[in-house]
């Protein structure tokens, strides 16, 4: 069982709790990272479901380089064990990732199985989206090794990760999963305060507000509203991000140049910002946009397509 671990010396094997889209994403991740995976999901099918998935991330891990050197599918197919309970998933494990339905029920359900049988030096960090990571740990005696370590999706793919404790949390534990994740090829960022929806989800939610908005108002259509994010800010956010940009745009004189000279502009926009919602009318207008935008390309098409530009940018940027 023992793999060579070279990444990481000090996790071998990694618990798993819940197998869904996120959950055998993480699976693959660590299963390409060479380290046994204890996995449990509630679902009767879950062995099969898993299965497939990692069969088809597998390639996908390996055009990015993360796919350990020498393993191949089978070898880690091997080291993943589907588990009927829980408290099996995690016993061994010096790592958890739980990803089980974003309830606080399920998720208080899980942590009070799993307490009692985990290793002293375990830490179990939850993907959770949206829930505050103060409730989740009342389900917990001792949060102190219980921290929020949240990816995007699809976690095998995009490489962030943020990570959140606090004042709960032991001395070291976030520092121990930033670098563990950092091994498996994630970038991660520390949240310091609590706020709904941490960090980029804040950054997509208020993108995604405006986006909306334009496109209610008439402004410009849906495809047009994606094509101007794609082509325009998005592919240069993909390369750094929003302050760095705008200091760049000073021509030198750096960001608090630049608001000197464009600070009076941006709070005539922020003054002009729309704040939608989404009632059944606008949700049927986007609808209505995204169709024609697909041009009879099919669910999977897209995907495929996402993935594939997704891995070849990822690709190019780290040989830069
Ligand atoms: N989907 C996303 O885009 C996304 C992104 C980041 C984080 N997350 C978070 O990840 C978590 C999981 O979300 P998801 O999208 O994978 O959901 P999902 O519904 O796809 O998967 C949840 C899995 O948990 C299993 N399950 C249900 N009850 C269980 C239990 N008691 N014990 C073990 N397994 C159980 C289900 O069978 C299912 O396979 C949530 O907290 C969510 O907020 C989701």
């Amino acid at each position: 069982m023992m793999a060579s671990h070279k990444h990481d010396d000090s996790v071998s094997v990694v618990g798993i709790l819940g197998s869904g889209v996120i959950g055998a994403s993480w699976a693959s991740l660590f299963l390409a990272r060479g380290m046994q995976v204890d996995l449990f999901d509630a679902a009767p099918d879950v062995a099969a479901t898993t299965n497939a998935f990692i069969r088809r991330a597998w390639p996908q891990l390996r055009e990015l380089d993360l796919v350990e050197t020498g393993l191949d599918i089978e070898d880690a197919l091997a080291r993943l064990t589907i588990c009927d309970t829980a408290a099996a998933a995690v016993y061994r494990a010096r790592f958890v990732q739980e990803s089980v339905p974003e309830r606080m029920p399920v998720k208080h359900a899980i942590y009070a199985e799993i307490e009692p049988v985990l290793r002293p030096d375990a830490v179990v960090s939850t993907s959770s989206s949206g829930l505050l990571l103060g409730d989740m740990q009342q389900g917990w005696k001792d949060p102190s090794r219980f921290i929020l370590g949240h990816p995007f999706n699809p976690p095998h793919l995009i490489p962030l990760v943020e990570l959140l404790g606090n004042e709960k949390t032991s001395d070291g534990v976030l520092e121990f999963a930033a670098a563990f994740y950092e091994r498996c090829g994630k970038e991660t960022i520390f949240v310091r305060k609590e706020v709904p929806a941490h960090v980029a989800n804040r950054l997509q939610a208020a993108v995604w507000r405006e986006a909306i908005h334009l496109v209610a108002e008439g402004v410009a259509s849906v495809g047009d509203v994606d094509k101007a994010m794609r082509a325009g800010p998005g592919l240069r956010w993909s390369v750094m991000g929003p302050h760095m940009l705008f200091s760049l745009g000073s021509g030198g004189l750096g960001l608090d140049g630049f608001c000197a000279r464009y600070g009076d502009s941006f709070h005539t926009w922020w003054d002009s910002l729309g704040s939608p919602r989404l009632t059944p009318e606008i949700a049927a207008m986007l609808a209505d946009g995204v169709a024609d935008e697909e041009a009879g390309r099919s669910f999977e098409e897209l995907v495929e397509e996402r993935d594939r530009k997704l891995i070849a940018a990822i690709t190019a940027m780290k040989d830069i």
